[in-house]
């Protein structure tokens, strides 16, 4: 069997991080923004480091600025994803890029982003859940409201809550009021943390913010502690492979840790993060773990299992697709 149509769950992609460099352009001609130079000369997104990439990606989500522009994303993300054997898919949603943080605005996005999961799953079979989520640099009280949006459409296909940005800004726990706020409206919990920072922000994470999974989460495997803790407490890492080498975490496949993880009893999944900005896709991925990792299709079985175990969704969901 090819890799490309082994079944695969995915739970770690910015849905408009997933958005075609066309797709952008097309929008920034369509209604006339100016999003500056984010485009190299082969029409790819060009960045140079993990920060600038973050402005990259701030202004392609400028001309995002309908749920209409929600529905086309949503439905061209999901066939891209089920084109590569995609069964089940946790996207990161972001109110701030829907409305900015209102609630009314936030719940008409929504709506257009649901119908689209609707289509696509009776189209391609293709299952989705969202995780909302806030952006750590635009600050705590930002992420109040970010909560506040997540806390009211709870529920339904709304199963998570999370934060992404960047991890340099602020420390884990400016942001306790958020995820309790979440937490308590029954949202389950992932966060960003060490991808750029080192053992001490994922350990700060945890503390503070009573995660039960960790986007990225790579640089826990520099302190053999805290790799104990992860593996005990059974707090699964949604590893980025491809994400981490282009953005030079790591020279490459051969220097990244994930087997390390692994054989530290640690749960890790697999997932593209952004793929079009990482030049990637769930095939790619694993392609790159068989042929520089030697993983094989046992391996790819194994990591969908774990994925789907550390699913935000319901048992009947999981048990449907297993
Ligand atoms: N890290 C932090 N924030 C992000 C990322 C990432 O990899 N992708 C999109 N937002
Ligand atoms: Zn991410």
């Amino acid at each position: 069997m090819s890799i490309r149509s082994l079944p695969k769950a995915e739970l770690h992609l910015h849905l408009e991080g997933a958005a075609p460099p066309a797709f952008i352009a097309g929008l920034a001609r369509e209604k006339n923004i100016d999003i500056g130079g984010i485009f190299d000369a082969q029409g790819r997104y060009a960045y140079r480091n993990f920060v600038d990439f973050l402005r990259v990606y701030e202004a392609a989500c400028t001309t995002l600025t309908s749920p209409r522009d929600f529905y086309r994303l949503t439905r061209a993300v999901l066939e891209e994803s089920a084109a590569h054997g995609v069964i089940y898919s946790e996207c990161f949603l972001s109110p701030d890029f829907c409305g900015g943080g209102d609630l009314a605005a936030w719940r008409e996005y929504l709506a257009a982003i649901r119908e689209a999961a609707e289509e696509a799953r009776a189209n391609d079979g293709i299952v989705l859940r969202g995780v909302v989520t806030c952006i750590r640099h635009f600050g705590p009280e930002q992420s109040r409201r970010i909560a506040h949006c997540a806390a009211e459409t709870a529920g339904d296909w709304l199963t998570g809550f999370g934060m992404g940005g960047d991890e340099g800004q602020y420390s884990a726990s400016d942001f306790t009021w958020a995820f309790d706020a979440a937490r308590e409206a029954g949202l389950r919990l992932t966060s960003h943390a060490g991808e750029w920072g080192g053992p001490e922000s994922v350990r700060e994470t945890l503390d503070h913010l009573r995660v039960e999974r960790v986007g990225h989460g790579v640089r826990a495997h520099e302190d053999p502690d805290l790799l104990h803790r992860i593996a005990d407490e059974g707090v699964m890492l949604e590893v980025c492979p491809g994400s981490n080498v282009a953005l030079g975490l790591y020279p490459d496949l051969a220097h990244h840790p994930i087997d390390r993880l692994r054989e530290a009893g640690v749960a890790v999944s697999v997932s593209t993060d952004d793929p079009p900005f990482f030049h990637t896709d769930m095939t790619a991925e694993y392609e790159g773990l068989c042929r520089h990792r030697g993983w094989s299709e046992d391996d790819i079985a194994a990591t969908t299992r774990a994925a789907l175990d550390a699913a935000f969704c319901p048992d009947d969901i999981r048990q449907s697709l297993i």
